[in-house]
């Protein structure tokens, strides 16, 4: 059983995720009218990664005796700058669903809630991962850079990332 106030911060950070979600997708909608498939087939997937984070998030709830709340979703910015650009927001995106997840993190051991830490540590080791992926994306673009061909060579090395993830995931 989780107290009042886990169950509060659980489903709040189900609707971080749900949001994250929708920022992803409409990231990967603006690349993809822009002619950007690799990149779009990059965030389809980082989108589709956050609904499922969604789901784990309600489905503890559910699991842990208390009341879940599909979340409504704010409506994400549909305007972008650029492809670089996207990929630091991305970065700052992670950070700050990391940060939120620390928070929670910080709960569990306030109300010595040890099943909940220990639940969250998945996600605690996803978002470390997450963040490193996406400094590493800033600093290969930084190599590639946006001169000539450059945004080309970006967005084909996206689209390989995400198809070998793809890959990955079969196996
Ligand atoms: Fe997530």
């Amino acid at each position: 059983m989780i107290s009042e106030q886990m169950t509060i911060a659980l489903n709040k950070q189900a609707a971080e995720e749900a949001y994250a979600s929708s920022v992803y997708l409409s990231m990967a909608l603006w690349c993809d009218a822009q002619g950007y498939e690799g990149a779009a087939r990059y965030l389809m997937a980082s989108s589709e990664e956050e609904r499922e984070h969604m789901q784990r998030f309600l489905q503890y709830i559910v699991d842990q005796d208390s009341a879940a709340r599909v979340p409504a979703v704010a409506e994400p910015p549909h305007e972008f700058n650029s492809l670089p650009e996207i990929m630091k927001q991305v970065l700052e995106l992670e950070m700050s669903v990391a940060n939120k997840i620390h928070a929670i993190v910080d709960l569990a051991i306030a109300e010595k809630d040890h099943a909940t830490w220990n639940w969250l540590q998945d996600f605690v080791a996803e978002q470390r991962e997450a963040e490193i992926k996406a400094r590493n994306i800033l600093d290969r673009i930084a190599v590639i850079g946006t001169q000539a061909t450059g945004l080309y060579e970006i967005d084909k090395m996206l689209g390989k990332m995400a198809e070998e993830e793809e890959e990955e995931d079969e196996d």
